[in-house]
């Protein structure tokens, strides 16, 4: 079935007044998604003044750990196609007083990427797009060389026992997550074209985190 932007938006307008603490299960079952976050962070190797695009930034709960890399000089600019999502990301932005913080409501797949970004994030998003090797490539030709990308996302556990596979999709549903979804990778697209990458596997093969730089030629 093709992907359909409006359902899909509406799925996640819906989600996410539950986002959040549905996180919570991820913890329950010993899945340290705070300290993946953290570390997919650190794998950008941002500086205070930098310029950081968060991609399908969602409730903005990378935001903390930006913000610590990026400091008051820098710039976080969050990218998101669902209006609820992007409403708690403003709550998250308020609360905390941050004042340099852009929310843009935009398709990733379309959106303009400013050219100064020295780092681009996504985490559990790019897999939702069913183009994201387009995204990744129009990444890696829209930023200046040696800007970092870095993504985490989950994925299907090919160690895993089929059943229990299936069991921890269907358990993660509530989070948006679908077989179609787990079995995406983009960490393929960034092994494609950016340069030094590095790509670690998490939670026994069913999450990684994938790390690059934007090389010299596109
Ligand atoms: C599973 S949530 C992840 C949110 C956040 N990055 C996190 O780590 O909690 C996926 C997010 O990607 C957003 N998204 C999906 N497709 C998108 C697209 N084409 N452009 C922008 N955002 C998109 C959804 O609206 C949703 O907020």
């Amino acid at each position: 079935m093709a992907w359909d932007k409006n359902e899909f938006r509406k799925r996640y307008n819906t989600l996410a007044r539950i986002y959040d603490p549905g996180l919570g299960l991820y913890r329950a079952v010993g899945l340290r998604i705070e300290t993946y976050r953290q570390e997919t962070v650190a794998a950008l190797q941002l500086r205070p003044g930098d310029t950081v695009v968060d991609l399908g930034c969602g409730t903005g709960l990378n935001f903390s750990y930006l913000h610590a890399a990026v400091g008051a000089s820098g710039h976080i600019i969050g990218v998101d196609l669902t209006p609820a999502m992007l409403a708690k990301a403003k709550h998250r932005v308020q609360k905390a007083g941050w004042n340099n913080v852009t929310l843009i409501e935009a398709d990733m797949s379309t959106f303009y990427l400013p050219p100064q970004a020295n780092g681009i994030l996504s985490t559990l998003a790019l897999a939702t797009v069913p183009d994201y090797g387009d995204v990744v490539a129009k990444v890696a030709s829209s930023v200046n060389a040696g800007a970092r990308i870095a993504n985490f996302e989950l994925q299907w556990p090919e160690r895993w026992p089929t059943w229990l596979a299936r069991l921890a999709v269907f358990l993660n549903r509530p989070a948006g997550v679908t077989p179609d979804i787990v079995r995406r990778r983009p960490a393929t697209a960034i092994e494609r074209y950016f340069e030094q990458v590095e790509t670690r596997e998490l939670y026994f093969g069913a999450a990684y985190i994938c790390s690059g730089t934007a090389p010299k030629e596109n």
